[in-house]
């Protein structure tokens, strides 16, 4: 199959609508990651996702509109609170997990009686939703287990001749995926952290919120009972560069990065190709912008072993933290 490379005009947008209208499947920007994207209510195209990417049949995908109406074809029950949230964040980096309708096939949903919907901003997304006049279900652009892209090259680099187009729209914004809340259970509660924060969810619903007790945990195979997290996804080994990664973490971000230091020159000595990803405090969003880039670059200059330095696990920084435990494999220096 050759790949089309398409642009954000109006000739491939109406191109690559056709291709999703004809059960195939397009990657296209979003301002947090590159999403690969089919028909949602066509199991046969959403089956090629899975297929393509490696996977995991009950990790649902999230289903992507065009406009806050389109929830209601697929949602079945919109609460206040959801109107909301849909008001207050969309078009923009949230997936809400609703009660799904029937006409939602299981392959998109992982099986699951719920689906996660997002309306992205930017015009790729919903430009190929209104041509194509069905919701795109799309998951991360990348092959399973491998960082989340955030250019195009990235989705290129993973499949090349595998899919029927990808648009090129530049380097997302964001550059980590959406937050996840779901709003099925009494209380909403946030499955997967993203560049929306708790706070600014508390303080659009005017009440506390959860968010899973197992995120930024290492998960314990002797507890693996305990370890459930909601969003299926969260349980995969993610985002993993090709290098072993170390993250330091310590009080004093002197004495941190002094560590970080002595080990990288350590290594070096020795002949190792050693990649350092390093964020002030106040560069959280910097650094969702760019981490996932960050260890694709180490796995193309094949580097040895990536060293990280810990953000504070706040705001933003609880966020990008999410995504850099996971890729490290929870490998942590404690620098003290
Ligand atoms: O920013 C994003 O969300 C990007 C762009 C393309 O929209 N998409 C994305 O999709 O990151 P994906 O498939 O890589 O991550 C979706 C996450 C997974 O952890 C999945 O388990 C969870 O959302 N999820 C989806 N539907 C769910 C559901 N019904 N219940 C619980 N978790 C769900
Ligand atoms: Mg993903």
């Amino acid at each position: 199959m050759k790949t089309l490379h398409l642009k954000e005009t109006d000739e491939d947008f109406d191109r690559g609508a056709e291709i999703i209208r004809d059960g195939g499947l397009v990657a296209f920007p979003t301002e947090t990651v590159y999403g690969l994207g089919a028909d949602a209510l066509n199991p046969d195209a959403v089956l090629k996702i899975y297929r393509v990417k490696g996977r995991p049949a009950d990790n649902p995908s999230i289903v992507h509109i065009a406009d806050y109406e389109d929830i209601r074809e697929l949602a079945a029950e919109v609460t206040e609170d959801m109107e909301i949230l849909m008001k207050t964040f969309w078009p923009g980096p949230m997936t809400m997990i609703v009660p799904a309708k029937e006409i939602i096939p299981k392959v998109t949903t992982g099986g699951l009686d719920t689906v996660g919907i997002r309306m992205p901003r930017g015009a790729s997304c919903r430009e190929l939703v209104r041509r194509s006049g069905c919701p795109i279900a799309a998951p991360s652009a990348n092959i399973s287990g491998k960082p989340s892209p955030t250019e195009a090259q990235h989705v290129i680099d993973d499949f090349e001749g595998k899919i029927e187009a990808v648009i090129d729209g530049g380097p997302c914004q964001v550059g980590i995926e959406s937050m996840v809340i779901d709003m099925t259970g009494s209380i909403p509660m946030i499955l997967r952290p993203g560049i929306l924060t708790r706070a600014d969810f508390e303080r659009a619903l005017g009440k506390r919120i959860l968010l899973d007790p197992t995120l930024n945990r290492k998960p314990d195979p002797e507890k693996a009972e305990h370890f459930r997290p909601k969003a299926p996804g969260q349980k995969y080994r993610h985002y993993a560069p090709k290098a072993p990664m170390i993250i330091f973490e310590g009080k004093d971000p002197e004495q941190v990065r002094g560590a970080m230091d002595a080990e990288r020159l350590e290594r070096e000595q020795l002949g190792q190709n050693v990649c350092v990803i390093d964020y002030e405090p106040g560069e959280e969003r910097k650094a969702a912008k760019h981490f996932f880039a960050r260890l694709r670059e180490a796995d193309r200059e094949g580097v040895d072993v990536i060293l990280a330095a810990a953000l504070p696990e706040n705001g933003v920084g609880f966020s990008v933290m999410n995504r850099m435990l996971k890729s490290a494999g929870f490998n942590i220096r404690k620098v003290d």
